[in-house]
């Protein structure tokens, strides 16, 4: 038994098998181990070193389950594996869940690492709605099923959802189903289990597919997926690199264990694949790659606040991934924020002009009902709206005083409260960069600093804050990493849900907001 120390001292079950050119990993899905892998590693050990492992909370590394774990959390398992293992050049595969941790990596630690990415059975946002019929249950899971569900004991939960992934077992009755289930349950560690699906529905990661720098394979059954056949087609029309979908007919979700003869040709055959440099063309479609895509680690680095910008409209696509991603912010953080386009009046005031803005056309309106949190909840997804933008080469400064506040009220709805506003558009520069505290200032725990603690307090330091005055403090509490407010100073709440964001992306760990009530 080989296990992999993460750098937190938690341990993950891992098989580091064979040698060759290539390398390897594959990562299995929820509720599963890495046993799905074994006949494919047995056929590719001499093409490959093939490295498979558990997820924390699952089979043999069920015992890493000391924090709350999401996506961003098995992305940074996977990140460390990578560095830890000094890997390169490797070819992603994950399975389901797995899937969504190699876009979650892909979002948080770009594809510098990577040859190559194979997503198997899974789609990039659960959730069904008006617009979106590519996700769970073939289109039809909605937010209202989840809510329902949510009251559900877990065993029915897992019954209904490996149903759906395996429809054959229909037609077995209820009772002889159950002993199996179970057995497959107890491998795994409930709560662990619990959070990582909650995650899972919560994402939304199509806007990662457009950041893929690396060719792009999906593997999908048909017509037995969990999700819609079309999502082959969607995920040729986002990627910007090769792309190539391969079906397996017949087969259902447990494709990699149903049909293990067709898995194992496929990958053994992209790993055989060279790029187009080398002359071959193994992809069906060649697309022109995006090169400019930014993680959001980039992101973090790059921005500064911007208050001065060019008259250049926001072209209309842009303006709808905005929306579309601030109606998300919505639904999650129970906010009602909006993007204004190409109206002045909200920075036209004395105010703005002493605050050194100029020509600021569009601006992002953070407002919502009163609720506790309100604040934090306005930093935290107005800085996810920030990064985005950053992401899509626009720049951004908050502004929580020197705007045309009365103007910007006329804006919302009467019930609702104002935040602030978040100037947007393409700057004159990008901004510079500023003084900023240390880490020993902002941070209370004593004793060894774990690396992902280190980063996340690095990207929480790169964060604005009005002012600038980082008023903030990261500890440990009940072995969780927290945030606090340090001191005394305006806007500070706000400040907090911001610098968690950036915390969370550094590290790839939640972070508690210690706060007294609104
Ligand atoms: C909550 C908040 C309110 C802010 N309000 C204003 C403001 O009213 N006017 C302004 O010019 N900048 C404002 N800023 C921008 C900060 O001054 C800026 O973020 C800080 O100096 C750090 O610089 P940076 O964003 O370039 O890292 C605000 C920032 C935050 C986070």
């Amino acid at each position: 038994m080989s296990y992999f120390t993460l750098k937190n001292g938690e341990n993950l079950y891992y098989e580091d098998i064979g040698k060759g050119p290539e390398t390897l990993i594959m990562m299995h899905g929820w509720t599963s181990t890495h046993d799905v892998f074994e006949e494919p590693v047995t056929r590719l050990k001499d093409k490959a070193r093939c490295i498979i492992y558990d997820h924390r909370g699952h089979g043999d590394s069920k015992g890493a389950n000391h924090e709350k774990a999401t996506m961003e959390t098995l992305a940074g398992d996977l990140n460390e594996i990578i560095q830890g293992l000094s890997l390169s050049n490797v070819t992603l595969l994950g399975w389901s869940m797995g899937a969504g941790v190699a876009l979650n990596y892909v979002r948080i630690y770009g594809c510098s690492a990577l040859k190559q990415i194979v997503l198997c059975d899974m789609t990039p946002k659960q959730l069904n709605d008006e617009e979106w019929k590519l996700g769970l249950n073939q289109g039809t899971y909605t937010r209202e099923d989840m809510e329902r569900d949510s009251g559900k004991d877990f065993y029915s939960l897992y019954k209904a959802f490996a149903i759906e992934a395996v429809p054959r077992l229909k037609k077995v009755p209820g009772f002889l189903l159950r002993k199996p289930l179970k057995e497959k349950l107890a491998q795994c560690d409930e709560a662990v289990l619990k959070s990582l699906s909650a995650s899972m529905k919560a994402q939304d990661n199509r806007d990662t597919v457009e950041m893929i720098t690396v060719p792009l394979t999906y593997f999908y059954a048909d017509p037995g997926s969990l999700f819609s056949p079309k999502l082959a087609g969607w995920y040729g029309d986002h990627v910007k690199t090769q792309y190539q979908a391969v079906c397996f007919p017949g087969s259902d979700h447990m494709l990699v264990t149903n049909d293990p003869d067709r898995f194992t040709e496929n990958v053994e055959k992209l790993l055989a694949s060279n790029t187009v440099e080398c002359g071959e063309q193994p992809y069906s479609e060649n697309r022109s790659g995006k090169d400019d895509a930014m993680t959001l680690l980039e992101a973090i680095d790059v921005r500064h606040s911007v208050r001065e910008y060019k008259a250049d409209p926001i072209p209309e696509e842009i303006r709808s991934r905005l929306d579309a991603f601030a109606a998300e912010c919505n639904r999650d953080g129970d906010l009602h924020i909006s993007i204004r386009y190409d109206d002045p009046a909200g920075f036209d005031s004395k105010l703005a002009h002493y605050g050194s803005f100029r020509n600021v056309r569009n601006y992002i309106v953070l407002a919502g009902e009163k609720k506790p949190d309100f604040d934090f909840r306005c930093g935290y997804f107005g800085e996810k709206i920030v990064l985005f933008s950053q992401q899509l080469g626009l720049n951004t400064c908050w502004a929580a005083l020197t705007f045309n506040k009365k103007k910007v009220k006329e804006l919302i709805d009467p019930r609702d409260t104002l935040c602030m506003v978040i100037a947007l558009g393409y700057g004159q520069t990008q901004g510079t960069s500023r003084k900023s505290r240390s880490i020993s200032d902002v941070v209370v725990s004593r004793g060894t600093m774990p690396e992902w603690f280190r980063s996340g307090v690095e990207a929480a330091l790169k964060a604005p804050t009005a002012v600038n005055q980082q008023k903030f403090a990261f500890g440990m509490k009940d072995g969780e990493p927290a945030v606090m407010v340090k001191g005394i100073g305006a806007y500070t709440k706000v400040d907090l849900g911001i610098v968690a964001y950036h915390f969370e992306i550094g590290s790839g760990r939640k972070v508690r907001a210690i706060q007294e009530k609104a």
